[in-house]
């Protein structure tokens, strides 16, 4: 099969279509030809080597998927060949063919096309994590959502409105529309305001409930100023450092705050396939009406693979970066 090659660790320009060899399905898995993936940041990180695949993940980048079922091993009961579906990967997303464990893909909704259901899985189950499983997000309690225009971010979004949660996004100034309109009721310029004094003034003093954060070190002692009394934070990246050199605990130990870290990627097969199960008995519904979807900037060839990984470290992005593999 063909699959998008790192030539070498380093710059976009090292991506390149080669030959593969064509993965075959163990007894749970089913084949699928891959007919959209979507971008993450994570792929621009272990483009440059920063960020290896657990072990026994394909080395090919890519974390998610959607196509049509070509093959299926031995015990798989739940699918046939031709059935349309998208799930999450450890990897081989950016490739003609890849292999996916039956209870982790998800049957696309008929709405739904191949690009948009290569854009739901490693966000929304991401943001779904993060709010639900890690936060306990309450019905009409407030939520800080960094980074609000990225990929995750307008995951969260949505999610957050579903539970009507009163929601608070950062993001560079020409991006808030677009947070507006998933459901964003206050959005903050980063680049030109302070997020805990906006926070402050609209919560008259009392802070948020729930933060999820990307940039770490230098938001660090904000947020734990901006959490309400029993806030909770979940930390999901490092994207502005992970060194604090000076910090005052106090409001930790006050406000009863409870702060965790989340990766998703290295997480067992069990922890994977309940969270799928969670996440659909939930929301899946919601894809297949309409009242949830998946927020994409812009669907590219996979021969464009190096723009596309440009375009998302030039933060250019509102939403996902999808790829077509014809
Ligand atoms: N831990 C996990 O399980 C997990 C899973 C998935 C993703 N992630 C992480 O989550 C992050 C988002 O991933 P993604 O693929 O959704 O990213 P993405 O679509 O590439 O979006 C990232 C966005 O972050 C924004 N940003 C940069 N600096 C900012 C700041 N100081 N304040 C607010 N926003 C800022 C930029 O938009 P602006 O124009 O607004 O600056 C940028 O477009 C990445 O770091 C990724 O590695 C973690």
């Amino acid at each position: 099969m063909k699959a998008v090659i790192i030539k070498s660790f380093g710059g976009a320009e090292q991506l390149m279509i080669g030959d593969w060899l064509t993965p075959e399905p163990s007894d749970h898995e089913i084949l699928v030809r891959v007919k959209a993936t979507a971008l993450n940041r994570a792929d621009t990180l272990q483009r440059k080597g920063g960020y290896a695949p657990p072990k026994g993940a394909s080395p090919i980048l890519g974390l998610e998927m959607a196509g049509e079922i070509t093959a299926i091993g031995n015990k798989v009961t739940k699918w046939k060949i031709g059935d349309r579906v998208c799930g999450l990967l450890a990897g081989g997303g950016y490739a003609e063919y890849v292999t996916i464990h039956e209870d982790i893909a998800l049957s696309i909704p008929s709405n739904l096309t191949f690009q948009e259901a290569a854009a739901i899985p490693e966000v929304f189950l991401t943001a779904f994590q993060a709010l639900f499983l890690l936060s306990d997000l309450q019905n009409n309690e407030k939520v800080l959502i960094h980074a609000g225009a990225s990929g995750v971010g307008t995951a969260a979004i949505q999610l957050a409105k579903a539970k009507q949660a009163e929601i608070f996004i950062t993001a560079s100034k020409g991006k808030h529309a677009a947070c507006a309109n998933l459901g964003a009721h206050h959005a903050i310029d980063y680049k030109t305001e302070n997020f805990e004094q906006v926070i402050s003034e609209k919560t008259a003093g009392l802070g948020v409930n729930v933060i999820i954060d990307f940039l770490a070190a230098p938001y660090f002692q904000k947020n734990i100023n901006s959490m309400a009394m029993d806030g909770r934070m979940v930390m999901l990246a490092l994207m502005g450092g992970w060194k604090v050199q000076e910090i005052n605990l106090l409001n930790i130990l006050r406000k009863r705050i409870h702060i965790k870290g989340s990766t998703l990627r290295a997480r067992s097969l069990e922890y994977k396939i309940a969270l799928v199960q969670a996440f659909k008995s939930e929301f899946w519904n919601e894809f297949a009406t309409g009242k949830i979807h998946p927020v994409i900037d812009s669907v590219m060839d996979w021969k464009e693979v190096s723009d596309a990984h440009r375009y998302m470290e030039a933060n250019k992005n509102t939403g996902k970066i999808v790829l077509n593999i014809n």
